[in-house]
């Protein structure tokens, strides 16, 4: 849906009264180890431990406030494969009226069922998040429900712009701040407190596999862009909304774009280093940091914007990231089919002190000579340093080494 009405500062003002007592005021926690890769302050806000996982209650609540009681009585219906369903649900609770929320058949069970525990009315319609919104808007039709859009209505971005609020409140000399981007509700929202502070320079970030903003902008309107593969679910949007986007035209310095590996590099980072689970999406801020060190002015803050991921996601997640960081290599070497080979190669690499994670030891492929095996090897090292190390230590002992994917 689509509205000439515009939000201003004032709206995020009169939302924040709206969310007091209703969002957490989410921590804004410094971050040494950010600190020390920009050369220069960096504090992460924390919308990951906000209530539903996600800043999406604060655009949820605002929007389904703002509704008359005979719109109220009908319901409110949207489509979300993840955060916003769970902002809808738990918003539409508070608010005493009934939700129903559209998710893709496929949706990730731990959503499905808080989004259920929200006590909102699940339908699983659809192979992706654009066949529930058909049928979310046949609903709306048919039932007089509201349609609750994720990002494209001025009551969701004054919403979700109290997090540009709270970071004024919070750190009142920040300079940047960065904001993973979708439709670009969040940081439509967040850039609104350029109207109060111009000399805070907010900065979108997307996923460089579905970068539908920076041609947009070059064009001056939304373009549509292929969904290209992305561990970034939440910010994997084909096109930016109209109102987001004529207020990030306007107010947004620049949208930057970040691959997958910064990503899950940026959320083993924040695991490891900051004692955050944050989701691919909510980790796209902290990624352009670590892509672009010195480029931003801090203070920092970038907005970890939500920390919902299912467990299996979070494991391939960290293999990528693991790999990409050079900490985790798969290594094929072929050995002559003699007792005391294999053993041979497991000291060599126990005396590099790497830790052997898998052994796949195979003599019956045909790509092998006779009397040749084939061994794969899953090994975990201390990082990029010592990977190189151990490929050329390998080498040079003259066991050939090919690194796989
Ligand atoms: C974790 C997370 N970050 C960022 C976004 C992007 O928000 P927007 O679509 O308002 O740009 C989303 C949207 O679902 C999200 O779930």
């Amino acid at each position: 849906m689509t509205s000439v009405r515009t939000p201003g500062w004032a709206d995020v003002t009169a939302a924040a009264q709206l969310l007091d007592g209703i969002a957490e005021v989410t921590p804004l926690a410094h971050s040494r180890w950010l600190s020390e890769v920009a050369g220069t302050e960096v504090l992460l806000k924390c919308e990951n431990l906000q209530r539903t996982g996600s800043f999406k209650l604060r655009g949820a609540y605002t929007r389904i406030a703002r509704l008359t009681a005979d719109e109220r009585a009908n319901g409110v219906v949207a489509a979300s494969a993840g955060n916003h369903a769970q902002g809808v649900a738990l918003a539409a609770r508070q608010l005493d009226t009934r939700a129903t929320i559209f998710m893709p058949e496929g949706a990730a069970l731990p959503k499905v069922q808080a989004t259920q525990g929200y006590g909102a009315d699940i339908e699983l319609v659809g192979v992706d998040v654009s066949e529930s919104i058909a049928a979310a808007v046949e609903f709306a039709e048919r039932t007089g429900a509201v349609l609750i859009h994720p990002f494209d209505h001025p009551d969701v971005i004054a919403g979700q712009g109290t997090v540009g609020a709270e970071i004024l409140t919070q750190l009142p000399d920040v300079r940047t701040v960065l904001v993973p981007i979708g439709g670009g509700g969040l940081t439509a929202g967040v850039a609104l407190l350029r109207e109060v502070r111009p000399d805070v320079r907010v900065v979108g970030v997307q996923a460089a596999a579905v970068d539908a903003y920076p041609p947009s902008l070059a064009a001056g309107h939304p373009v549509r862009v292929d969904l290209g593969p992305t561990m970034a679910d939440g910010i994997a949007v084909a096109e930016p909304g109209t109102v987001p986007f004529g207020i990030i035209h306007e107010l947004v310095d620049e949208v930057v774009t970040v691959g997958e590996d910064a990503m899950s590099q940026a959320l083993i980072g924040l695991l490891e280093r900051a004692k955050l689970l944050v989701e691919p999406s909510g980790a796209a801020g902290v990624a352009a940091l670590l892509d672009r060190p010195g480029a931003f002015e801090g203070p920092i803050v970038p907005v970890l914007s939500g920390g919902n991921i299912d467990a299996l996601v979070l494991l391939e997640v960290i293999r990528h990231g693991l790999k990409a960081a050079g900490r985790f290599l798969t290594i094929r070497v072929h050995l002559t089919d003699r007792p005391g080979e294999l053993m041979r190669l497991l000291t060599d690499l126990s005396s590099m002190q790497v830790n052997i994670l898998n052994v796949l030891h195979d003599r019956a492929s045909t790509a092998l000579g006779v009397g040749e095996v084939e061994v794969a090897l899953q090994v975990a090292t201390r990082g990029p340093d010592h990977a190189e190390h151990v490929l050329r230590r390998l080498d040079q002992l003259g066991h050939a080494p090919r690194l796989s994917s």
